[in-house]
């Protein structure tokens, strides 16, 4: 099979990894891809989001098999628009995706179906989220309404921290058109963790559990990024509180959004907060984590093709997901300074040292400059991940590696599943 993948990241280098496994892959292809993505797939300069040439490039190139990593394309419709091209594609349609795209939608879903999620209401008009919140009881979580590159969620502590925060969204516009509605939403406290699965609309299948850590600094403080660091699985998410998220959470999302006229095939990702009443919904996102796929895709026997394709055709009731028995330990190397603000463009050394089996180097932010050597491109520049047979092992697996590579400013936590020492 001809594959295309699109995306540019970790995630779509853990997506490319797992699809050359495959022994049904014959040509991979990557828009527009990275560094690492060009040792395994033809990586061709075409944006995600420039939909008519990669519809044209997929043609041209016979596509057998288009998949779709990001988030913006797929609420953009880029699925329609490949389908529509008779080209095979997994990931949700514009319909479906807007189960990321909406969180307005996403909420609404979850009250209309009883699905535990934080209490909430929506608002379009900036005087009535201002009134809402002088009533409305602290700590308080606001949230953008569509994509706004993770960054759209602001927990506010104060009265006034929230009000400058409905002005931020609502009126000044910060991210865009993303703010047009508000999510006012009750302050969880839990642990969280990430349920990845993959669904063709009627049946889900559940991957391994993982953890993120989405704040810049070590102790979780600091900005929010896109994700520090993750291990997989998570042993908070326990064989009681998987019982209970199977009751009440997987199959009736999936059931809802069918019965809403919009069945949803490709990743759903649940990104939960163990609760003390429970499990509840913080959000959905409708394609793989990143970096969580760089802890459980290398953990994932089964074939990837096999898994996406049964997805597209509508049986995945037929296969059965299959995970390692051991831990992952993704450690992120960033470029000091990021989220904020950061240099690009330093060599860096070390790369040849993974073995893609125990140990992977997955890309985030790399290009090749013009002698052909690798340089960081953006804030987050490496997943370096690690197997072990327990998340203990993993862990110092991966630490050791995040020795082997170096470049200019690098910057990472240092306590990414310290709880496993
Ligand atoms: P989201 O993009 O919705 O996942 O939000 C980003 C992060 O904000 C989550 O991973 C949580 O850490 C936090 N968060 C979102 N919603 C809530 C909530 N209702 N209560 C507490 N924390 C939240
Ligand atoms: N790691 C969180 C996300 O991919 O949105």
């Amino acid at each position: 099979m001809n594959i295309l993948v699109v995306g540019s990241g970790g995630r779509e280098h853990a997506i490319c990894h797992a699809v050359a496994r495959s022994s049904r892959a014959d040509k991979i292809y990557c828009a527009p891809g990275n560094a690492g993505i060009a040792e395994l797939a033809e990586c061709v300069p075409i944006g995600a989001m420039e939909f008519d040439k990669l519809v044209d490039f997929a043609k041209d190139k016979a596509i057998d098999f288009a998949i779709i990593g990001m988030d913006d394309p797929l609420v953009g419709g880029i699925v329609d628009r490949f389908e529509a091209a008779g080209i095979k594609t997994f990931g949700p349609r514009e319909n479906a995706a807007i189960l990321e795209g909406s969180k307005a939608f996403s909420k609404e879903l979850m009250k209309k179906y009883g699905i535990p999620t934080a209490a909430y209401e929506t608002f379009t008009d900036p005087e009535k989220a201002l009134s809402y919140l002088k009533t409305a009881k602290l700590p308080i979580v606001l949230k953008a309404d569509g994509l706004a590159l993770g960054k759209g969620v602001l927990i506010c502590n104060t009265l006034e921290e929230a009000e400058d925060g409905v002005r931020t969204i609502m009126q000044e516009k910060k991210f865009g058109d993303a703010g047009n509605t508000l999510v006012i939403e009750e302050f969880m406290t839990g642990r969280e963790v990430s349920v990845l699965s993959f669904t063709d609309g009627k049946t889900i299948q559940l991957m391994s559990s993982a953890q993120d850590h989405k704040r810049a600094f070590d102790g979780d403080e600091g900005p929010n990024t896109g994700g520090m660091g993750t291990f997989s699985p998570s042993p908070f998410y326990t064989e009681e509180i998987d019982q209970r998220c199977k009751e009440e959470i997987f199959q009736k999302t999936v059931d809802a959004m069918a019965a809403e006229g919009r069945p949803f095939v490709g990743v759903i990702f649940f990104g939960l907060m163990l609760t003390e009443d429970g499990p509840k919904v913080l959000e959905y996102n409708c394609r793989f984590g990143d970096p969580e796929a760089q802890v459980v895709l290398p953990r994932m026997k089964n074939d990837i093709l096999d898994v996406m394709e049964a997805c597209v055709d509508g049986r995945l009731s037929e296969l059965k997901l299959d995970f390692e028995d051991n831990a992952a330990v993704c450690v992120v190397l960033a470029s000091k300074g990021y989220p904020v603000s950061y240099d690009k463009g330093f060599a860096i050394s070390g790369l040849e040292k993974f073995d893609n089996r125990q140990y992977f180097c997955f890309h985030a932010g790399t290009a090749k400059d013009e002698n052909g050597q690798t340089v960081t491109s953006g804030g987050r520049v490496l997943g370096v991940t690690a197997k072990g047979a327990s998340l203990a092992e993993a862990r110092r697996n991966a630490y050791a590696a995040t020795e082997w590579v170096d470049f200019e400013n690098k910057f990472m936590r240092t306590d990414i599943g310290k709880e496993f020492v």
